[in-house]
């Protein structure tokens, strides 16, 4: 094999494609390749025997500095890649302009020159143009970016869905359950309708047979003969006729109680299917909350102070009558969970095209477990006869149909806010079968 002469090996070295430059630990410059002269615009002998950093005023020094004091003093090689440092030189790239990479990205190599007396005076810098690796990691760098942030739109989209699919459920079930409530409503109205009506003839005939044995009682008294007379005490005793007439009339009372209670039931369940009954206008939203105060101050008086904070708020587009069954609903709820001394809060207000009206009081509380079952139809916690169950979704599936929210936060043992948004007014038809 022939030897390599040192003609040779220079000119390989001037024409390789990458920046091959010997420094001495002055970073002058001892060897100039072609690469370089190509991409500084300054030939060899502008740049021989020249500082670096008088020939590139940009190069950062310090940079430079510690590279070539680590390989001189540690005789090791000291390397420096383009994502740490890009552009050392201020090269205009190399590669056709893109348009993004204006200039050339590089990595430089500095490795020791021994001699053969074994001292090292001079360092090679070897410099390659990095761009197309560069810009390729780059591109998918932003290409990662834009991935990941689209990942994030679709999994708030994904999210978004979740939620509007829960509501549609709930609004489903609200609506079967609205349809068998109305069904059994009716069905239970008629029987009960009949029984009342009975349970007022029973209990008038009953009079009239008690007067009638007493009239009896009253003429035996009169007129009877002694033996009669005991006789008839005999047969009273026997069949305990005080104790049936003071039962009697107690039965029909408690069972007169009871027809009550289910004929409340069956209204609300009314109400709470049918909440189309009535006439859409402009309602009054504070007389209503002062009408339904005065319906039910009954019930509430003793238990809670109402405390009104009423804003300024203009009449809103409303079934009137549903409302104020909404607020009756939550003003009652509101007085059940009250202990001793407990308050009620009413507020009204506007924020931006809603209406507010809110019923904080500051009883018991709900626990978080129950918070998302409020509003399912016979879902209670109060003891039989005493909830149905019914109240909260009635105010929700009227406060729907109304377009507005209804909105609950609560902290066991401090109290509960509800509050019913409602547009002032009521979307168009069309809008709302787009929407
Ligand atoms: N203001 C409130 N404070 C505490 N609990 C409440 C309040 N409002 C509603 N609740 C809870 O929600 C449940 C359902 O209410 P609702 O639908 O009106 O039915 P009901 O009042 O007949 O139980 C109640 O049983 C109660 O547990
Ligand atoms: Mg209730």
């Amino acid at each position: 094999m022939s030897e390599v002469s040192s003609p040779t090996l220079i000119s390989i070295l001037q024409q390789i494609n990458m920046g091959v430059v010997l420094l001495d630990d002055q970073a002058r410059v001892h060897f100039w390749n072609d690469f370089m002269a190509v991409n500084s615009g300054l030939r060899p002998e502008q740049a021989l025997g020249k500082a670096l950093c008088e020939l590139f005023p940009d190069l950062p020094e310090p940079w430079l500095r510690k590279k070539l004091d680590s390989v001189f003093m540690l005789e090791n090689m000291a390397f420096s890649s383009w994502q740490q440092r890009p552009h050392p030189f201020n090269f205009a790239g190399s590669r056709p302009i893109t348009g993004q990479a204006q200039k050339m990205f590089q990595n430089a190599t500095f490795f020791p020159l021994r001699e053969a007396d074994g001292v090292i005076r001079l360092v090679c810098l070897a410099l390659t143009d990095a761009t197309d690796i560069a810009m390729q990691q780059l591109e998918l760098a932003e290409l990662n970016a834009l991935l990941s942030a689209e990942k994030e739109e679709q999994a708030r989209l994904i999210k978004r869905l979740e939620e509007t699919q829960a509501q549609l459920l709930q609004s489903e079930k609200m609506a079967a359950i609205g349809q068998l409530a109305a069904g059994v409503a009716h069905e239970i109205n008629n029987p009960v309708g009949f029984v009342n009506s009975n349970l007022g003839s029973l209990k008038g005939y009953v009079d009239e047979v008690f007067a009638l044995i007493n009239s009896y009682q009253a003429l035996i008294e009169q007129h009877g003969n002694e033996a009669l007379k005991s006789e008839l005490a005999a047969l009273n005793k026997k069949a305990d006729l005080d104790f049936l007439i003071s039962d009697l009339a107690e039965l029909i009372r408690e069972s007169q109680g009871g027809l009550d209670r289910v004929k409340r039931i069956v209204v609300d369940l009314r109400d709470f299917s049918h909440v189309d009954s009535s006439e859409w206008n402009m309602a009054d939203l504070h007389q209503g909350l002062d009408s339904t105060l005065n319906v039910i101050w009954n019930e509430i008086k003793y238990r809670a102070d109402i405390i009104k904070e009423y804003g300024d708020i203009p009449a809103v587009e409303a079934i009137g009558a549903q409302l104020n069954q909404v607020f009756m609903n939550l003003i009652i709820n509101a007085s059940h969970a009250l202990g001793e001394g407990g308050h009620i809060w009413l507020r009204t207000g506007q924020v931006d095209d809603e209406v507010f009206v809110q019923v904080q009081d500051d009883g018991c509380g709900i626990a978080a477990e129950n918070l998302g079952r409020l509003f399912e139809p016979f879902f209670t916690t109060k003891p039989v006869g005493k909830g149905t169950g019914l109240g909260l979704s009635l105010a929700y599936s009227i406060v729907n149909k109304h377009h507005g929210r209804l909105e609950v936060s609560s902290v066991v043992g401090q109290g509960t806010t509800f509050t019913v948004w409602l547009p002032k007014t009521q979307p168009k038809a069309a809008e709302v079968a787009s929407a």
